[in-house]
């Protein structure tokens, strides 16, 4: 299996004032995160808000530099270069951000949000009209503003621009997160018909593990900036270890568990664990290798 890209032991941090902005504090937005994504294999991103989806998708694309940890894109290590250096690199893995009412200038057509990033691409073979075409827009869809269109539109003009470039990896930010559920089943669709035809590889940010599952083939659990658990869908799906992704299956559980305070120390989800142990309190678990690719961080399987 051909390795698009690989990040190793990659942390982000982010000073954040207090609410009366007097002292900062250190918020570490992805914690020590391993990861490869593998051609052909959809990579699903699962984790509730603030889980540190968005910061990893930003540093996998090197839009914020990592403070710690290298990455690789297809086996060469591309942490520190340049941006103008980055070229090939940022046509070949593309990203679809998670809001697109923010992503699309309000003040560009649509012609000039695709011909923006025309601009950034090597070859240009392609018109305005066939990248729209991909994504089932006509072309009188080209002089229409942003908020000229529907949600849906919208997100298939984020893709559109996506695709220019000729891309090979196109990671997506909840590309389905403001949009109902009709809407939300074309996208996929589409997404999926753009898989087989560009032969793309996906990586799908969602705070919603069931469509994850669905669309991927193998699902990393986020929380609070740390991956708690890896496997392929079926290893999440019938026998998931980690209490945070039996949490996600089933959110309803949690009604019953009282939330304690958070603790500075030992396990990230400590203070959700119905499970938690003594030793919990004082270490976090390294994500370890159950069996077969099945990678979980819990002390419950050591
Ligand atoms: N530029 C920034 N400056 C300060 N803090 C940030 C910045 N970007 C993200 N954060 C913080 O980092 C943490 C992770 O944020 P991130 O946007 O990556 O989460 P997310 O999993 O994408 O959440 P959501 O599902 O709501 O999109 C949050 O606590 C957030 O407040
Ligand atoms: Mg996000």
């Amino acid at each position: 299996m051909e390795e698009i890209l690989r990040c190793e032991k990659i942390s982000k941090n982010f000073m954040i004032k207090d609410p009366l902005g007097i002292s900062k504090r250190k918020l570490t937005a992805i914690n020590n995160i391993s990861l490869s994504i593998n051609q052909g294999v959809n990579t699903g991103i699962v984790g509730e808000s603030g889980s540190g989806k968005t910061t990893l998708a930003k540093t996998l694309t090197l839009l914020v530099r990592p403070d710690s940890g290298l990455i690789y894109y297809r086996g060469n290590e591309i942490t520190k270069l340049p941006d103008r250096k980055l070229r090939f690199f940022r046509n070949r893995v593309r990203i679809i951000f998670q809001n697109p009412y923010k992503s699309l200038n309000p003040r560009s057509t649509v012609e000039r949000v695709i011909k923006e990033a025309m601009l950034t691409e090597t070859k240009t073979s392609e018109t305005v009209d066939d990248i729209l075409s991909h994504v089932g827009l006509p072309p009188e869809y080209k002089d229409k503003y942003p908020h000229q269109l529907s949600g849906g539109e919208r997100q298939r003009v984020a893709i559109a621009r996506a695709l220019v470039g000729n891309p090979e990896c196109i990671i997506a930010d909840e590309p389905t997160g403001s949009l109902d559920a009709m809407t939300e089943i074309y996208i996929l669709t589409l997404l999926d018909e753009l898989k087989k035809r560009f032969g793309l590889t996906y990586v799908f940010i969602s705070h919603n593990l069931k469509i994850i599952a669905e669309f991927c083939e193998r699902i990393m659990v986020m929380y609070r900036g740390h991956i708690v658990e890896q496997g392929s869908v079926e290893q999440i799906l019938k026998n998931p270890l980690h209490p945070y992704t039996r949490l996600l299956w089933n959110p309803e559980s949690e009604k019953f568990v009282r939330q304690q305070q958070k603790y500075n120390y030992g396990c990230p989800f400590l203070h959700r664990c119905i499970f938690r142990m003594e030793k919990c309190f004082h270490q976090s678990p390294e994500l370890k290798d159950k069996e077969n690719g099945h990678l979980v961080s819990c002390f419950l399987y050591e």
